[in-house]
């Protein structure tokens, strides 16, 4: 059984943290957005991994997963480039396909769903999954009748279904065939919501599944830190390899290996990355540290941090914090260097 990952795009929403890569490199509770994509396929019984590479430094995804030995997994890259829309990018796993059915998983979507073998035993051309939504206009949306799929519409305008698809797919091949007649849509990308009511126009049948519950595109900040509280309430356990010192560690806790937290409380559910120093602060529930941090003096709560981090006397909430940055209290006037697209609030 397949596993295709999309990996390519354009992470706009995401800037600057996507100027320098993917974002679903993005670490929240401590793995990229991808890895817990690859790792739920693994642990459903999927091992044969297609990984699908966009144009922003595709090498960090081949550098970081490799052949997928480390992960239980083999991985294949194939190179889509330009983000010509997830149809494009499905076509390029074409001539890859070995068995009549295979699953396609936008990487950058979290669905707690395990039911992968028996999605793939699907009625018709294809089947999708489902979930009710606030604001349809924001995802693709497939209007049902009497039980079965009758029409989908990429990001609608007017509200003629309040069920957006969620981004995992299952596919017989005849998708191919669809993708090669297709037009690309008014955002000039070939739609794979366009294929799949294709597929409708064919007369194929469209098989689908309802979710209910917590799913999340991870397309927007806010989106990674409501991701964040998810997967740290879910998945976080108490695990305590680093060291520590005169410090009060509550609850759900992981402090990786070389961290060292030193007269400081950690309130779970939170992650400390491998390396990171925690010094003086107080780090609150529902926070990841990323690898090789320094937070001293601070208060952080709700929050993603990610690696290679300074942050010195900042007490901060609901934030978001790219590698590489440093966030240091002043003396008297704020002094900012901050990169395009950016949001400060003081
Ligand atoms: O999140 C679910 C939604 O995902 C669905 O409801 C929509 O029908 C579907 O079109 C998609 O909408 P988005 O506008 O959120 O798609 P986005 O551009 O964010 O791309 C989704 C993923 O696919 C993301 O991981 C990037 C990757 N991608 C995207 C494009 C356009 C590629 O790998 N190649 C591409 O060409």
């Amino acid at each position: 059984m397949q596993g295709v990952i999309l990996h390519g795009g354009q992470g706009t929403r995401l800037r600057p943290l996507t100027h320098t890569g993917p974002k679903q490199l993005i670490k929240i509770a401590g793995k990229p957005v991808s890895q817990w994509v690859l790792e739920q396929l693994r642990d459903s019984g999927i091992h044969d991994i297609i990984i699908i590479l966009g144009d922003n430094n595709p090498n960090k995804v081949v550098e970081y997963y490799g052949d997928g030995s480390s992960f239980g997994v083999n991985i294949t890259y194939v190179y889509q480039g330009k983000a010509r829309g997830l149809a494009d990018a499905v076509y390029k796993v074409k001539d890859l396909i070995t068995d009549d059915k295979f699953l396609v998983y936008l990487g950058d979507n979290i669905v707690p769903y395990d039911r992968f073998p028996s999605f793939l035993s699907f009625k018709g051309s294809a089947s999708i999954l489902l979930a009710k939504v606030d604001n349809p206009n924001r995802f693709g949306v497939a209007v049902i009748k009497d039980g079965k799929v009758v029409k989908l519409v990429e990001k609608p305008k007017e509200k003629i279904s309040d069920l957006a698809l969620v981004g995992v797919y299952a596919f017989t091949k005849e998708i191919f065939d669809v993708i090669e007649n297709l037009k690309p849509s008014w955002r000039g990308e070939l739609e794979i919501t366009d294929a799949i009511q294709g597929l409708i126009d064919r007369g194929r049948e469209v098989d689908y599944r309802i979710i209910d519950g917590w799913w999340k595109d991870t397309g927007t900040p806010k989106d990674i830190l409501e991701a964040n509280s998810f997967l740290l309430d879910r998945y976080a356990e108490r695990k305590i390899e680093g060291e520590v010192r005169e410090s009060s560690i509550d609850g759900r806790v992981v402090i990786e290996e070389g961290a060292l937290v030193e007269n400081s409380t950690i309130r779970g559910p939170a992650f400390i990355g491998k390396g990171s120093k925690i010094v003086n602060s107080y780090i609150g529930p529902f926070t990841s540290i990323g690898d090789n941090c320094e937070v001293k003096n601070s208060e952080i709560e709700y929050s993603v941090i990610l690696d290679n981090v300074k942050v010195d006397g900042v007490s901060m909430m609901d934030s978001l914090i790219g590698n590489n940055s440093n966030v240091v209290k002043g003396k008297r006037w704020v002094k900012l260097i901050i990169g395009e697209n950016s949001r400060v609030e003081i």
